[in-house]
């Protein structure tokens, strides 16, 4: 048994790296749907579908938590798989929740009613999916008021980084940082909500200017994990890591070796 981390692709091992630092111990299964990333740009149906498919497998291979570490997974089937019931001994949890936390100084699970918080205006950077759920919205509503929200949906950042491509996705993360600007001139904060934006987290930081307190899931996550598994501790698991994929093992691991700048080896799924 061992804790799942799904994303259509990449991105997700922004998170799995963080959380093996601070979880040494916990053994990882990531499970890339590389055939089928990016998810961004599927329709609603299409990404629950998808997502509920790869959880499933996830949970059929012995890991009774699976962390969707995918946003575009979470807006799309984390809510919908919870209300219709999960098998019993089974989790799936999403990652926008402890940035969501992070960013409206909450305390993990603190649901007391939404109330003023220090930033005033912040800017969402996310798949179009994601941006068309208006997920991270409906989480920042639940706990803060006063807060102007303007997103901004960052096509072809995805691909471009599955692509291994890094010259488009900066050129691209400029161009949507600037047409956020045009929006909201002066946010005081960035949420990178989408787990293949870390790898691109000096060039956001770099176009928003430095006095914007960006925030990215992967230590938010991390953090939170850790804090469910002491929780939660039988959840944990001790088989193997290992590294799974729908798409070609052999593209897959040398992308994924270049981005983490360690050896990654995937095996088909
Ligand atoms: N890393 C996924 C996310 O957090 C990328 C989604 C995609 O495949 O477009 O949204």
């Amino acid at each position: 048994m061992a804790v799942g981390v799904f994303d259509s692709g990449l991105g997700g091992l922004t998170v799995l790296d963080a959380a093996r630092a601070r979880l040494p111990d916990v053994p990882f299964v990531y499970y890339a749907d590389s055939a089928h990333a990016p998810y961004g740009v599927r329709d609603s149906e299409d990404i629950y579908q998808r997502t509920k498919k790869a959880v499933e497998y996830l949970w059929a291979n012995g890991c009774d938590l699976v962390i969707l570490a995918c946003n575009t997974a979470s807006a799309a089937a984390l809510r919908r798989m919870q209300e219709a019931g999960v098998p019993k001994g089974k989790r799936v949890l999403g990652v926008f929740v402890p940035l969501i936390e992070a960013l409206t100084e909450r305390e993990w699970g603190d649901n007391s009613p939404p109330r003023e918080v220090a930033v005033k205006e912040v800017a969402i950077f996310a798949t179009p999916a994601t941006i068309a759920s208006r997920a991270f919205q409906r989480e920042l509503a639940f706990r803060a008021i006063g807060v102007d929200v303007e997103a901004q949906a960052c096509g072809g950042v995805v691909d471009a980084i599955e692509d291994g491509d890094m010259i488009l996705a900066e050129a691209l993360v400029r161009s949507h940082v600037e047409a956020l600007k045009r929006k909201m001139p002066e946010p005081q904060a960035a949420i990178l909500g989408c787990t293949h934006y870390p790898l691109m987290q000096d060039q956001f930081q770099d176009a928003l200017g430095a006095d914007v307190k960006v925030f990215s899931q992967a230590d938010l996550v991390a953090e939170s994990l850790a804090d469910y598994l002491g929780r939660r501790p039988e959840m944990a698991g001790d088989g193997t890591s290992k590294f799974l994929t729908s798409g070609d093992p052999k593209q897959v691991s040398s992308r994924a070796t270049q981005f983490l700048r360690r050896q990654i080896t995937f095996e088909s799924a």
